[in-house]
């Protein structure tokens, strides 16, 4: 052992003999019960797993900075959007649909989760590298994810499952035309933007609320694979996107992006001709321009994937004073749906996990659970007269309130002048992509509808695309009979 070289120990810190030979009766004799080091090896081993996300499970992230370079503050008082101010990020970045170990240059939309380690707590923008999304109502989700993973009986992924939700789905075609385009495959996770997709709620120093979406605006600019570079790299390194970002931080070339936002007035929301609300559709730059906010920059890689990559755990709900939810019934659900995720994924405690906790002083009344590590003081429950903390009576003007009256039901939101389902579908296909573009979209969609679609679920898909652009869909069909 040189000076250096630290010696081995079990998991207390007691050192260790050998960590080539179990101990055995004689050299050649059986093993014994209480060579408890190699058992801590044998047991730790198997319980190096811990489950996967259900959705995103496949990922990676960078630690960074986010540095506010306007003045932003007419529209929140949020303390990480105010002038100059720099906040300790992390991100990450993922694939929707495949495990944890599968390609990332897969056609699928990319997660773009953002951790902002706030002076007012963590706050968690989780959004995708799409402004929209397929579905509106969160009672979907569940169904809409399942399509696109397995089959029960064959444990396969399935074009059939896929295109049959789709097209029962019309909701989703903004979406999928997104998707099959260009964009559905970016060159690196460096490459390509991220957006909130939601509508957020603002709230000044005022009492004042705004309408938000975020655009995080790469600085690499938009790169994009084709579905036979993609189809490559899939088997010749499924990590290509991970392995991209850890070695670009590494080698000093750290990526960036420029948030910029679309702010509605809070009374625009009621007589705009679209439900702003709505997550399968954007809002025209034409109505609600960019405005500039802060750079996002990412230099530092983790050190353990696992510890800090694998268990991090972002949820929507984190959010801030001066940051609120919006109508937007996905967005509700969401609030839910993703600290019961890391309850059953990290544990109750998953908060006191280092790269989940706040750099705020936390100063809640949660108590005990499977494994707190952080000591709790008493009182141990509110109202007290022992001087525990106290909730602000004055937070009265909390970002995410809103006027709410009606009669409960199960219905699709109130349509509007322009609420149809392909709409946006048709202007990005006709306006936004040029020749080149709109040809490799018809190439990715006839070669994925080719790839085991039963007939009816393929004349409906067909029907769809009909929809979504009558010569676009002419032009798919006739690929498909080809
Ligand atoms: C991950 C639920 C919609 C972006 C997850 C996870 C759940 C979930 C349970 C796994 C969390 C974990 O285990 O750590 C839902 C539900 C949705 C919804 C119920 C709709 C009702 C969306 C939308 C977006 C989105 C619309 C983007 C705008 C993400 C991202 C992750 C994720 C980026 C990965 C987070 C990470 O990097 O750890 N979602 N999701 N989800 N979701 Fe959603």
């Amino acid at each position: 052992m040189t000076d250096q070289t630290k010696p081995t120990t079990t998991d207390a810190g007691i050192p260790v003999a050998s960590n080539e030979h179990s101990l055995t009766i004689g050299a050649d004799g059986p093993i014994v019960l209480h060579d408890h080091y190699l058992l801590e090896q044998m047991a730790m081993f198997n319980r190096e797993r811990i489950p996967e996300r259900q959705p995103h499970a496949k990922g990676g992230g960078a630690f960074g900075h986010f540095e506010v370079t306007s003045d932003i503050s007419a529209y929140t008082k949020a303390a990480v959007f105010q002038p100059g101010t720099q906040t300790d990020t992390l991100i990450r970045f993922s694939t929707v649909a495949g495990e944890s170990g599968s390609p990332d240059t897969w056609r699928d939309p990319r997660g773009f989760s953002v951790k902002f380690y706030t002076i007012d707590g963590n706050y968690d923008m989780v959004g995708n590298n799409t402004p929209i999304f397929f579905i509106r109502d969160p009672m979907k989700f569940q169904h809409f994810i399942r399509s696109q993973k397995r089959r029960a009986d064959s444990g396969l992924r399935d074009h059939d499952m896929q295109w049959d939700f789709w097209s029962l789905s019309p909701e989703s075609a903004h979406q999928v035309a997104w998707l099959m385009g260009d964009r559905g495959i970016p060159k690196t996770w460096r490459h390509m933007d991220g957006f909130s997709s939601h509508t957020y709620m603002w709230v000044n120093a005022k009492g004042e609320k705004f309408w938000v979406k975020y655009h995080f605006k790469t600085d690499q600019g938009i790169e994009c694979l084709t579905q036979a570079e993609a189809d490559r790299l899939a088997g010749v390194d499924a990590d290509y996107h991970r392995r991209d970002l850890f070695e670009s931080i590494k080698r000093g070339d750290f990526p960036s992006w420029t948030l910029k936002i679309q702010i509605m007035p809070f009374e625009d929301a009621k007589t705009y001709r679209l439900n702003p609300f709505d997550l399968t559709k954007v809002w025209p730059h034409k109505d609600y321009p960019l405005i500039d906010v802060g750079k996002l920059t990412l230099n530092r890689n983790p050190t353990d994937f696992h510890t800090e990559i694998e268990q991090a755990a972002f949820e929507p709900s984190n959010m801030v004073p001066g940051i609120g939810l919006s109508p937007d019934k996905m967005l509700l659900a969401r609030g839910f749906s993703y600290s019961d995720a890391h309850r059953t994924r990290l544990g109750v405690n998953y908060k006191q996990i280092p790269v989940n906790r706040p750099q705020a002083p936390v100063h809640s009344y949660s108590k005990d659970g499977a494994m707190r590590t952080q000591n709790v003081a008493d009182p141990v429950y509110a109202p007290n007269s022992y001087g525990g903390p106290k909730a602000d009576p004055t937070r009265t003007d909390e970002a995410g309130l809103w006027h709410a009256d009606g009669d409960m039901v199960r219905k699709a939101y109130t349509l509007r002048r322009d609420d149809d389902d392909f709409g946006q579908a048709g202007t990005l296909v006709r306006d936004v992509l040029d020749d080149a573009a709109r040809d490799r979209l018809v190439g990715n969609v006839v070669g994925h509808l080719k790839a085991g679609v039963s007939a009816p679920v393929l004349e409906r898909a067909l029907a769809y695309w009909r929809k979504i652009d009558k010569n676009l869909g002419d032009r798919i069909a006739k690929g498909v009979e080809r």
